[in-house]
């Protein structure tokens, strides 16, 4: 075997040999030689935490990516010496600890290896900043697969890829341009069936490597900090992610509204334009329940003020447009511009709240307003301090949620686009250079402004969208995915980023549909509502520069397309709704990659297009102009083309007719899918029956669906209803049976449900073994039936 001193090169060190160890409940620390400790923490049977240091002691241990309340406890812990190393066991997984030099290698409990260090830890003195460079390399396989790593603009795979994290205000980023604006240095590896996670919480700017330097090898590292990662064994892709999520935390459940279809634009100004936008929308029947106010509705783009000439009572406004479904949102900044007259600055200045420079100035930068500070985010006081500002806003005016922007954070006319590397932050009371605290500043913002907006906006949710974030952001806010161009390559790259988000924990996230920068063609924003429509978060918003991109900027088909589309959206509300509660539940991802539904099939592994929309609606975008339809590759198990109803058996790629007002979309041969009416926004119609498609399957399928009261806390009560099917489908029998939690009565009493694909004609019906009069002739007419809600078992018999 090699040892590390023979590899050792350009000023690396490495631990030395094991000299002792301690077991301390859940954590075990091994003392080299050298002053490093590595301190091993089982959180749960297949979570390990390692952290290191090389000072012979630990700094205190923050992390704001860390949920508190997480799940911990294992089941088994077991810690044994043997001649050259010590072996840890858990009911999962067993980790070895070389004495050497501290290389760990992880199996699982048949022996087969999941992970193991190449290098392992190593690390290089920092002598401009103090501290470390600190570094892990790993082994890996041929034929081993990367996913992960939030809103990077490349393949899903990221094998043979190298990404940097470093939040960056990245205006019309490129395919392949790194880094972006999100930080989430958690991937997921995939090799030989089995999945393991690593999330390396470090907030420096950090590298990934996957095999992209050398071959057979995968290393991470960052600018500072400390050598600080988890480790998750799947073995499948679900584990893995739920674990993640579960450690760094879930959203609570966004008010409905909040997944109807969402209009912006750099701005909407003044009143009156923002009306006439409001009611073109309902003219046109194009569902819309949320309408965002840009920059220019401040007074000199100053946070927290209204510019009286373009909105002379913004309280009117806000509350004409909430009488016909509209929500306001409006952008807010971390820039508050230096003017000796303005409230927030000169409450700031009075309290010290703004970030200085490591000998004492201000903080100072360019953004919209000119000359700004910047509130440190990162002191809790501050914190504090910006919830409260949001009263008059929330409370007075009315406003329903709150966009956070340039909080990467951007400032313009530098060189680096942000701060400079000396400002000082207080990291909630470790204090920091901006080093360690610029990934995180936009997560802290974000945080700070969800609090002031829960608070003012109870007992209703709040809604928080925000530009930058790292791991955890996903607590607080929803995400888009920044300055994106109307090109056909940006429908790739949103299609992609999304997925990557959904599968990084952060799921509510959407791209700016049609393009930010430059205008879209009718087609191409035909093609990318398509697709929004199906991403958590829905919204088009363009820089307004070059011409509108409101639905009626394009042609009649174009409209009719966005209507068609939308309507979709406003349907599968309940589906949708129930994706959101998953997420929130399970952490499940509500867009899943062809990889994450199906690992064992390596057809999935390089994918980047197909996903699928919660559990059982496949999507594919048409991603080029002038399509007739696409290939694509359709997962294992049966699948009905929900334009055609046509049945197809997926395990193959194949080619798929499309019409212009069609993208490819397949539902999974069983399930039962819930829609709502069409509503112009969400709670416009009170409605009696819950239509239910029923996609019949010889075979058994399980389908949920998750409602409660739309907005408000009384679900955390249990006022939800939670409805559960198990469909079972024989040659001439479908069963239906039902099963409800919850205490939550929904309005309506019956379900409609529409069969398709069912086998046989229906000759009689039972409901809980009790036969019902069944009306075959008005069946054949209308294809549909009636039923009361509260069954228990539905059997049709043909
Ligand atoms: C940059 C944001 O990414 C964009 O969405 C916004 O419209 C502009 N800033 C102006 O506020």
């Amino acid at each position: 075997m090699i040892t590390n001193t023979e590899l050792e090169y350009k000023g690396d060190l490495y631990p030395s040999k094991i000299v002792s160890y301690t077991h301390d409940v859940d954590s075990i620390y091994f003392y080299t030689d050298n002053s490093v400790i590595l301190k091993l923490t089982v959180l749960r049977d297949s979570l390990i935490r390692f952290r290191f240091t090389t000072k012979g002691y630990f700094s205190n241990d923050f992390s704001y990516a860390i949920d508190r309340s997480h799940s911990h406890g294992y089941n088994h812990l077991e810690v044994t010496e043997e001649k050259t190393y010590f072996q840890i066991t858990t009911n999962k997984i067993i980790c070895k600890i070389q004495k050497v030099d501290l290389r760990a290698s992880i199996f699982d409990l048949k022996g087969n290896i999941i992970l193991e260090d190449e290098l392992g830890f190593h690390w290089e003195e920092c002598y401009e900043f103090g501290g470390n460079i600190v570094k892990m390399s790993k082994a890996s396989r041929d034929g081993e697969c990367f996913y992960g790593l939030g809103d990077k603009a490349t393949q899903l795979n990221l094998k043979g890829k190298r990404v940097e994290n470093f939040a960056t205000d990245q205006y019309a980023f490129q395919k392949e341009q790194d880094p972006l604006y999100k930080v989430v240095p958690f991937y997921i590896g995939l090799h030989h069936k089995q999945a393991y996670g690593i999330f390396f919480d470090n907030t420096f700017r950090t590298y990934f490597d996957f095999c992209h330097e050398r071959r057979n090898v995968t290393s991470f590292w960052a600018h500072g900090g400390e050598m600080n990662y988890y480790f998750f064994y799947g073995p499948n892709m679900q584990d893995v992610v739920t674990s993640y999520t579960d450690l760094t935390g879930k959203p609570e459940l966004p008010p409905l509204w909040a997944l109807g279809y969402h209009q912006c634009k750099w701005s909407y100004y003044p009143e009156s334009n923002v009306k006439e936008v409001a009611a073109k929308f309902r003219e046109l029947q194009i569902p819309c329940d949320a309408i965002y106010l840009d920059i220019d509705y401040m007074e000199g783009f100053r946070c927290f003020t209204w510019n009286k000439d373009y909105f002379p009572d913004p309280k009117r406004m806000v509350s004409e447009l909430a009488q016909d479904g509209f929500k306001t949102i409006v952008i807010i900044d971390p820039g508050i511009k230096i003017d000796k007259e303005y409230w927030v600055y000169k409450e700031a200045l009075a309290k010290d709240y703004f970030c200085k420079r490591a000998d004492g100035p201000y903080m100072k930068g360019k953004v919209w307003p000119g000359e700004c500070n910047f509130p440190d985010f990162t002191n809790p006081e501050v914190r504090e301090w910006w919830a409260g500002l949001f009263k008059e806003l929330i409370s007075d005016v009315g406003v329903k949620g709150v966009w956070n922007d340039m909080n990467e954070p951007a400032v313009m006319e530098v060189p680096n686009k942000t701060f400079p590397n000396d400002v000082r932050h207080d990291y909630d009371g470790n204090p920091c250079s901006h080093r360690k605290a610029h990934n995180i500043y936009g997560t802290q913002m974000a945080r700070a402004t969800y609090h002031g907006v829960k608070r003012f906006s109870y007992p209703k949710r709040p809604f928080i969208i925000t530009r930058s974030a790292y791991s955890g952001a996903q607590r607080y806010t929803s995400s888009w995915t920044g300055d994106n161009i109307a090109t056909w390559e940006h429908l790739w790259i949103a299609n992609i980023q999304v997925q990557r988000m959904s599968i990084s924990g952060m799921g509510f996230t959407g791209s700016d549909i049609g393009g930010f920068a430059e205008q879209p063609t009718g087609e191409l924003y035909a093609r990318w509502i398509q697709l929004g429509v199906f991403h958590p978060f829905c919204r088009t918003h363009s820089s307004g520069d070059h011409g509108d991109q409101e639905p009626w900027a394009f042609d009649e088909e174009v409209i009719d397309i966005t209507r068609k589309f939308v309507n979709l959206r406003y349907q599968l509300l309940p589906y949708l709704y129930t994706m959101f509660w998953q997420y929130i539940e399970e952490g499940t991802p509500m867009l899943k990659p062809l990889v994450y539904f199906d690992q064992d099939d390596i057809q999935t592994h390089y994918r980047n297009d197909e996903f699928v929309f919660g559990n059982q609606i496949l999507v594919c975008p048409i991603l080029e102009p002038n399509a007739q339809g696409r290939r694509m590759y359709i997962p294992r198990g049966e699948w009905y083309n929900f334009w055609t109803n046509c049945l197809v058996k997926g395990g193959k790629e194949m080619w798929v007719d499309t019409k212009f007002d069609e993208i490819p979309v397949f539902i999974k041969a069983g399930a039962i899918i819930p829609k709502y009416p069409v509503q112009q926004y969400v709670g416009e119609k009170e409605f009696d029956e819950l239509t239910l498609d029923i996609y019949y399957k010889e075979g058994k399928e399980k389908s949920v669906v998750y409602e409660d009261g739309q907005d408000g806390y009384d679900y955390k009560k249990g006022r939800f209803s939670f409805l559960s099917f198990q469909m079972t489908g024989k040659e001439k029998e479908v069963n239906i049976q039902l099963h409800k939690e919850g205490k939550f009565d929904t309005n309506y009493t019956k379900f409609k449900i529409n069969f398709i694909g069912l086998p046989f004609d229906i000759k009689m019906i039972e409901i809980d073994n009790e036969e019902i009069v069944f009306d075959a002739k008005s069946y054949k007419e209308n294809q549909y039936l009636i039923v009361p809600k509260d069954f228990n078992v539905l059997h049709i018999i043909g």
